[in-house]
């Protein structure tokens, strides 16, 4: 809920940016621009708590554990969304606070996870019915794994990088970037990839190939810390191939994971709509990939570019797997039908990538010197985002308070 929430909050932002760009409002477009809004926000806001509480739902259901302790998951939940609230005061002093109840966050979101695994072990526990799924779960593990560790250093790293004004350690903010992709890459990607492995197979109903899979899993364990640590390099022309070599690296296994999903999806019998999110996933993470190669292979000509391709990876890579996982588990408006539930999700689909579209051809527009153009398309992408926002949540709302209401008292 405070996922969706920080969801709706982000697009609308945007749009209320978009419109004030364009009747030249330069205070209104100051204050919801920069690191807070327009990367905390959708970064840790939306993504990051809904991955917190999809892990909550399928960590217990996936290790075969009973779940630890749902006082303390919700603490969890309580503790990071006060982080992200507070970061979006415009405070320096909350924005560090803001930051400290975030990693507490993090570090709870561990201990939780720590404790679940060695809880007691539940009677049954879903295999699936081919035994390359198991092969799956277990790859998924080390990923997962590694992605918790990775948020953990990239939250330290935001917390010594604030406030902006004053940083508690100057040397970590000018290193910001490679942080936030240890967060990107490190945290949001992995956890894409360890917990797609588990579901994927299952909502297709097909067997994964499984060596494509074992080489996503060996390039993109160590692929973050390599951006990260070569990202610095960029704009020192002896050392940026450095950065291009690596940057290249974590795009082949992104690439190669985009194939693994694409041909489930393709083999699959039993498709169903929701699934079209997580397959077109995979192609804007191949577009948002392809930029970052050119940051690294011919920076001058693309840099530029930057701000279509966080879009490009926060919206139309994570952005679109999270509503491909919650339109499979949790379908819009399910009491009212698999009918109206799945022509929801089919409008959805249809409205994110209309969406999306307008907005990346809003920065080539602007790049193209066609900046009015780029004004209105910017407008209408963020509409167009904003009535599927809407949707999305009611629907998604109205299927949770359906399985709430349903639950036998006790
Ligand atoms: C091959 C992998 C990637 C590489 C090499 C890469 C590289 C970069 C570079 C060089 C920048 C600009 C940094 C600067 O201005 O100093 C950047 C910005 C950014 N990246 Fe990535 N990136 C990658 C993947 C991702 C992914 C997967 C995400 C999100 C899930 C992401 C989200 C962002 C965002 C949001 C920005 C900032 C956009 C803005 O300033 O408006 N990146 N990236």
């Amino acid at each position: 809920m405070a996922s969706l929430a920080f969801l709706a909050l982000w697009i609308a932002s945007s749009l209320v940016r978009a419109l004030a760009l364009l009747a030249g409002d330069a205070g209104l477009t100051a204050s919801l621009s920069g690191t807070d809004w327009e990367l905390y926000l959708p970064s840790l806001g939306f993504i990051g708590l809904m991955i917190m509480g999809m892990a909550q739902q399928f960590i217990p259901l996936y290790s075969g554990r009973e779940m630890w302790s749902g006082r303390g998951a919700l603490l969890q939940i309580a503790v990071s969304v006060a982080g992200v609230v507070l970061l979006l005061m415009d405070q320096p002093l909350l924005e560090l606070v803001g930051l400290a109840l975030w990693l507490l966050g993090t570090l709870l979101f561990l201990l939780w996870i720590l404790m679940t695994i060695r809880s007691k072990k539940l009677p049954v526990r879903p295999q699936g019915k081919h035994p390359e799924f198991r092969s799956m779960d277990v790859l998924g593990i080390p990923m997962t794994s590694a992605a918790v560790l990775y948020l953990i250093a990239a939250s330290v790293g935001f917390l010594l990088a604030s406030p902006s004004d004053a940083p508690l350690v100057p040397l970590v903010a000018d290193q910001w970037f490679s942080f936030f992709h240890l967060y990107t890459l490190g945290f949001i990607v992995l956890m894409v990839f360890g917990v797609g492995f588990h579901l994927f197979p299952r909502f297709t109903d097909t067997v994964p190939n499984l060596r494509a899979a074992k080489a996503v899993t060996a390039m993109a364990l160590p692929g973050p810390a390599l951006v990260a640590l070569t990202m610095p390099f960029l704009g020192s022309p002896s050392l940026e191939f450095v950065f291009g070599i690596f940057a290249v690296f974590e795009a082949v296994a992104v690439v190669l994971f985009a194939v693994v999903v694409l041909d489930l999806w393709n083999r699959s019998a039993h498709r169903r709509p929701a699934s079209a999110f997580n397959a077109v996933a995979g192609l804007w993470l191949i577009l948002g990939v392809a930029f970052a190669s050119l940051f690294g292979i011919a920076p001058q000509l693309s840099l530029e570019w930057v701000p279509a391709h966080g879009w490009i990876n926060l919206l139309g890579f994570a952005g679109f797997e999270i509503l491909g996982v919650t339109h499979e588990v949790l379908p819009p408006f399910t009491s009212m039908g698999l009918k109206v539930s799945r022509g929801v999700t089919r409008v959805d689909f249809a409205l994110a990538n209309i969406g999306l579209g307008a907005v990346v051809l809003s920065y080539a527009a602007t790049i193209f010197g066609v900046p009015f153009a780029g004004d209105v398309l910017a407008v209408a992408g963020f509409s167009v985002l904003l009535v599927l926002v809407t949707l999305y949540a009611a629907g998604t709302v109205y299927a949770l308070f359906g399985i709430v209401h349903r639950r036998p008292r006790t």
